[in-house]
């Protein structure tokens, strides 16, 4: 089935084709949106303003041109307000039958792609041999919802991790660690990535001030790159530290990732930087090979004037890969904003060089603001370092453990246990999510774990509630009552209800072309609150409507569990 608004706005199209037949049908096509406030109905429709100019009419006339023409059949009431709006209001009938259809419906109603598209999510990316921080956190999150989306509309999705395996500062780790450690390299001590993270400190710290140290360093760079057995393995080991981090982050997290390093690239970066030169691409500048754009004060540097690859080649190679090898039709790259320069002219210089072409593959950089503090800067710890990922997720379970505690929850302390687990990281998901990501983000443990508000204590406990219902009557059985009942939407709060789950469809399709998880949120948000008036307003058991209302408890179920999976938030039995 079609998304609900989409029904409505092809029978406007249709009513706009019998009033101006000697339009061009394109013209003629009507949008609609979902009503601000319940007084305007279910959907409103502002296209006859837009028509207005061409048609030389009153944008109300035009509005009650169409209105004659609309079938009738799907709505209750239609008006015709202010300057030329049209409010629509369904017909309750309608509205049961679509959900009645739905409730049978494994996808909620949801249809699946009719050519489904392979497409690339990039995201997570940290850095070897560095800390992975917040913005790597939300990178994650916001990625996977993403990827997670894709997945359940059908589409072919390879979920990629661009992590930082690659680059000078090897030489000087691995000379460093050479020379202080060996034992490590040699594998007779195990570490793990603070100590490596100190030792790449140090390590620096030599390279500015030590000139031979330097010249050493910059000796293992190019055995590095020329394959020399020793520093690849050194280079190897270094980033299985880093790997066996971040893998805690992820498991913690539930989140699955193939990694595909910058150093994947490596044997393409020569011929790409060839390539953009026989293409007339690329200028000389101070000695770097440099792809210029009109309009933007820096260019991507391809080749350094050393002779070295980088972080823009990389990219560069990427997108090729992704195009030509991957098949990609989608490909989306998740990072903070501050990379959106670097971006740009990684879109630009791809299309330039007929790498990239618009019509075919679909890129899309998407950026996300800083997280901040409760001080509004940047988020660090109270003696000012970069907070570790597994310390802040860690943390966000022991402060949901000692809030359940609190509230003295009836439970076994393994019960308990996992409720902190399963709330501690769903309200740092769940809190990153629900704000528009291209805002900053303030992280707070306290907000975050709030029991009311959009939060997901508030979601989780809902999808509780509503699961609940169906466990207090007993011994109902939901697949009987598929087959035999219907639901039957009569009061305002039910219809309410109703017409939301419908918008389930249309929802997920805006978070697919906006990019933007926290649609979903709201839009889960709002379906807690309005089964919370179905059932403050609508009694369940006992009553002449008890199956129709518990086809409707369910179809909710379904819709809030499957928005929640969507977004990778876990759910809990009880609560
Ligand atoms: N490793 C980079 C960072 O930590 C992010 C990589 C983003 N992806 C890319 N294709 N450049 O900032």
């Amino acid at each position: 089935m079609d998304p609900l608004i989409e029904t409505v706005e092809d029978a406007l199209t249709k009513a706009a084709y019998a009033a101006y037949p000697q339009v061009p049908a394109e013209e003629l096509k009507m949008v609609v949106t979902p009503a601000t406030q319940g007084k305007f109905g279910h959907y409103q429709c502002n296209s006859a303003m837009r028509l207005a100019k061409g048609l030389k009419k009153a944008p109300r006339e035009i509005s009650q041109a169409i209105v004659d023409q609309l079938e009738r059949a799907l709505f209750e009431e239609v008006e015709i307000a202010g300057p030329g709006f049209i409010n629509l209001t369904l017909r309750p009938q309608v509205l049961s039958a679509l959900v009645n259809e739905v409730v049978r419906d494994g996808r909620l109603g949801v249809q699946r792609p009719a050519k489904p598209k392979r497409i690339i999510v990039e995201f997570s990316s940290p850095n070897i041999a560095k800390e992975m921080h917040v913005g790597h956190l939300r990178s994650t999150i916001i990625g996977d919802a993403l990827a997670r989306l894709f997945e359940f509309l059908g589409h072919d999705v390879v979920r990629l991790n661009h992590v930082g395996d690659w680059g000078t500062a090897f030489g000087m780790l691995i000379v460093y660690m050479q020379e202080e450690v060996p034992e490590v390299l040699e594998g007779t001590v195990e570490t793990d990535l603070p100590m490596l993270m100190q030792w790449y400190r140090s390590s620096k710290e030599r390279f500015d001030s030590d000139e031979a140290f330097k010249g050493r360093a910059r000796q293992a760079v190019v055995a590095l790159q020329g394959g020399d057995p020793f520093a690849l393995k050194a280079w190897e080991m270094i980033c299985q530290i880093s790997r066996t981090a971040f893998q805690e982050v992820y498991d913690l997290l539930d989140i699955k990732l193939e990694e595909r390093g910058e150093s994947f690239y490596n044997p393409m970066l020569s011929e790409i930087v060839r390539d953009l030169e026989d293409k007339g691409l690329v200028e000389v500048s101070e000695g770097a090979k440099c792809v210029f754009h009109e309009g933007l004060r820096i260019p991507l540097m391809v080749q350094k004037s050393d002779g070295g690859y980088n972080y823009d080649t990389t990219d560069m190679a990427a997108m090729l890969h992704r195009i030509d090898d991957e098949r990609a039709e989608r490909i989306i790259i998740l990072t903070d904003a501050g990379q959106n320069l670097h971006f740009d002219l990684i879109r630009r210089t791809a299309e330039k060089a007929g790498y990239l072409d618009p019509k075919k593959v679909r890129f899309d950089h998407v950026p996300f603001g800083v997280v901040l503090g409760e001080d509004g800067k940047k988020f660090k710890t109270r003696s000012g370092e970069v907070v570790r990922l597994i310390d802040l997720l860690t943390t966000a379970i022991k402060e949901a453990k000692a809030l359940l505690k609190e509230r003295e929850y009836d439970m076994s302390e393994k019960e308990l246990n996992h409720l902190a687990h399963v709330l501690g990281i769903d309200a740092v998901k769940y809190a990153d999510l629900s704000c528009n990501r291209i805002s900053d983000y303030v992280f707070s443990y306290e907000r975050m774990l709030r029991f009311e508000g959009n939060t997901a204590a508030f979601i989780l406990y809902s999808n509780v509630r509503v699961n609940g219902i169906k466990r207090k009557i007993g011994n109902i059985d939901i697949k009987k009552l598929l087959t035999t009942e219907k639901v039957s939407l009569e009061h305002p709060s039910e219809i309410d209800l109703g017409l939301h789950v419908l918008r389930f469809a249309e929802t997920l399709q805006m978070v697919e072309s906006e990019l933007l998880p926290n649609i979903l949120t709201d839009y889960l948000y709002t379906l807690a609150q309005k089964f919370n008036a179905f059932f403050r307003d609508c009694r369940v058991e006992g009553v002449a409507e008890q199956n129709s209302r518990l086809l409707l408890c369910e179809v909710v179920a379904r819709t809030m569990q499957r928005g929640l999976q969507i977004l990778g938030i876990h759910t809990v039995e009880r609560m």
